[in-house]
């Protein structure tokens, strides 16, 4: 069985394709990115260069707009599942540089969906996000909730799972889109808090806390992620859409994990505390039972015991640079 794997320079489809490297030698998973520059690319490059160690990879630079491109690759292999994890991620971007999150979330979906449900693919797993969800009031948040997204980015994931809905319905394709709560891990991504706050803290800068750092984010592991979307993958599913949130239903304060980081390192903090920003969700605490009790799961790892190995090995390995 065959695997593509979009965006797989990316944070997650790096950690999921070494996964399926190794534990499906036989398959062959074929990975695809743009490697664009919204972060370090030589951290792109050096999850690829680590990807390659293994036989049954191989990358090609294709955008998700090169239709043509993409097709080919759909055509060159038999591909069994396709994990779609390509896009303009980040929410306070998307209000600077909208047309990226057009492009590469809405066109590009389009593109990769289309193809897959043209070339007869059995699952298309795809990467939605929680913050579809928006500002609410009652937590935990499950799947049922009404979702209300707040800002540019959030809304190219409802209409990425509204079209998986749409075309689940005329195909024999099943669609599944994951919620995802902040991910963390080791080669994470530099614009999310925990390295950004790191790098500053290491280069003695400034930090801006947003909202006075009055935060709540439910954390998941990406080794508790990659493992969940393997289950989900191998799992025979009744429906032919189904959405998941991929959480671990413990809501992190900011406050206290910015403190735990800072002594861990044993630097000061040099804190700049800001207003709030109105674009940004305060509370995310996802409800993960549905998934769970699918997928008979359960979350095997917790921030507190994860970041201390995550920042030793950053200080190890400082393989990209970036403005803080
Ligand atoms: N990491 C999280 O906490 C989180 C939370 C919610 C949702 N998500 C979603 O999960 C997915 C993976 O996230 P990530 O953290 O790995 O992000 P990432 O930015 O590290 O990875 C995305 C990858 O997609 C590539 N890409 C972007 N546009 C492309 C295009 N047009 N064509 C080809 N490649 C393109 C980028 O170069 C990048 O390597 C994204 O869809 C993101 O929106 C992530």
């Amino acid at each position: 069985m065959n695997f593509l794997i979009s965006g797989c320079a990316g944070f997650i489809g790096y950690h999921l394709s070494n996964y399926l490297c190794k534990k499906y030698k036989n398959s062959k998973i074929i990975g695809f990115d743009n490697l664009n520059n919204y972060y370090s690319v030589k951290l792109k490059k050096k999850r690829i260069s680590n990807l390659k160690k293994n036989r049954n990879f191989s990358f090609s630079k294709i955008d998700l707009k090169d239709k043509k491109k993409l097709s080919e690759l759909f055509k060159k292999r038999k591909i069994k599942i396709v994990f779609h994890l390509a896009a303009q991620a980040g929410v306070r971007d998307s209000l600077k540089m909208p047309k990226s999150y057009f492009k590469s979330n809405f066109e590009g979906y389009i593109n990769i969906i289309n193809l897959s449900k043209m070339n007869k693919i059995k699952k298309f797993i795809f990467a939605s996000s929680s913050s579809v969800y928006g500002d609410q009031k009652k937590f935990p948040i499950n799947e049922k909730t009404k979702i209300i997204p707040k800002n540019i980015y959030a809304a190219t994931k409802k209409v990425n799972e509204e079209i998986g809905e749409d075309l689940s319905k005329i195909s024999n394709m099943k669609v599944i889109g994951l919620r995802f709560f902040t991910v963390y891990g080791k080669y994470g991504r530099p614009d999310m808090f925990v390295f950004k706050y790191l790098e500053s803290l290491i280069k003695r800068k400034n930090f801006n806390l947003f909202n006075k750092g009055n935060h709540l984010r439910d954390y998941t592991h990406i080794e508790d992620v990659v493992e969940m979307m393997d289950l989900l993958m191998r799992k025979k599913m009744k429906n032919n859409f189904e959405i998941f949130n991929i959480c671990s239903n413990k809501p992190i304060d900011i406050n206290k994990l910015s403190l735990f980081i800072a002594k861990f390192v044993g630097i000061k903090p040099k804190l700049s505390l800001r207003a709030r920003n109105q674009i940004e969700v305060v509370k995310t605490h996802g409800d993960n039972r549905k998934i769970l009790k699918f997928l008979k799961y359960k979350i095997k790892k917790n921030i507190y015991l994860e970041l201390p190995k995550i920042i030793t090995w950053y200080k190890q390995n400082k393989i990209w640079n970036f403005k803080v």
